[in-house]
C-alpha cells in the first residue's frame, strides 16, 4: 500500500509519490477504470508501465479524485475537469503527481552517471556554471536540469520546444532547494520557480531527483 511521501509545496500544492512495490493483479483491484484508460492499459507493452499508470490512480484517488475525472488533450497532458492542475511522471519504482490550483509540472529521475552522456544534448546556457567532471555533485547537477526542464515543458507542452536552445536554468547549489528558470520561445520569454529535491528509495540504494516547476 506504500504511499511513500507527501508533500505540502504551498497551501494549494500538494506532491504524493507512491513506491511502486504492488504486482499488476494487486493494483487493479483496487482502482476503477474508464473504457478509455482500460484500453490504453491493455495497449502497455512493459508491465512495469502499467503498474506505475495504475500507481497514479491510486495517487489521484488519495487526493479525492477517480479516473472519470482525470483526462488527456492531444498531446497527452493530463488536467482534471474542475480548477486544479495535475501534472504526472514515473521513474522506475516510483510515480509521483502533483496537483495546485495554479499551473505545475513535476519530474522524477532516476540519478545515472549515463547522464554526463547526454548533458550536451540539453544544456547551452548552462555550461557558463556546470564544471564538468565525474562527480556526484555534476550528475545530480544534470539530473536537476534535466528534470527541470521536462517540468517546465510539461507546463507548456507546446511543440517545438528544444531543451538546450529555448530552456534556461538559472545557476543552482544542491544545497539549496530552488532555483529560477525561463523559457525562450515563440518570441516570447516566461518565467519559472523551480524547486528540487533528492528522494532515496527504501527498497535500493537508488537515488532519484524529484523536481516541480510553477510558471511565474
Ligand atoms: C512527454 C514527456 C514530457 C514525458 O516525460 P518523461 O520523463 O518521458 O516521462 P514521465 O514519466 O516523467 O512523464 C510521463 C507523464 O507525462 C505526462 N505527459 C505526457 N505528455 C505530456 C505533455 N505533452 N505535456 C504535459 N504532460 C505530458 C503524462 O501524464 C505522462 O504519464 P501518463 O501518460 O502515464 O499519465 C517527454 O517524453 C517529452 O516528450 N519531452 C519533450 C521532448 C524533448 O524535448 N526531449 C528532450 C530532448 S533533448
Amino acid at each position: 500500500m506504500p504511499l511513500f511521501q507527501t508533500i505540502e509545496c504551498n497551501e494549494n500544492t500538494r506532491i504524493l509519490i507512491w513506491e511502486i512495490t504492488e504486482s499488476f493483479d494487486e493494483l487493479r483491484s483496487k482502482i476503477v477504470l474508464k473504457e478509455k484508460t482500460q484500453l490504453r492499459l491493455n495497449g502497455m507493452k512493459s508491465e512495469m508501465h502499467q503498474r506505475a499508470f495504475l500507481s497514479v490512480r491510486m495517487l489521484i484517488q488519495e487526493m479525492g479524485f477517480t479516473d472519470k475525472d482525470l483526462h488527456y488533450d492531444e498531446f497527452g497532458k493530463p488536467y482534471f475537469d474542475c480548477d486544479n492542475y495535475i501534472s504526472i511522471t514515473h521513474s522506475y519504482h516510483f510515480a509521483a503527481i502533483i496537483i495546485s490550483n495554479e499551473t505545475v509540472g513535476i519530474d522524477m529521475e532516476l540519478q545515472r552517471e549515463k547522464i554526463i552522456r547526454i548533458g550536451d544534448k540539453f544544456t547551452d546556457y548552462e555550461c557558463k556554471y556546470l564544471k564538468p567532471d565525474f562527480s556526484e555533485e555534476y550528475i545530480k547537477k544534470l539530473t536537476v536540469i534535466w528534470g527541470a526542464k521536462e517540468a517546465i515543458f510539461k507546463i507548456r507542452n507546446e511543440k517545438g520546444i528544444s531543451f538546450k536552445d529555448h530552456i534556461q536554468i538559472e545557476p543552482f547549489s544542491l544545497d539549496e532547494s530552488k532555483t529560477q528558470a525561463s523559457l525562450h520561445f515563440d518570441n516570447l520569454v516566461k518565467d519559472f520557480e523551480v524547486h528540487y529535491k533528492e528522494i532515496q528509495s527504501k527498497n535500493s540504494e537508488d537515488k532519484f531527483t524529484l523536481v516541480f516547476a510553477f510558471e511565474r
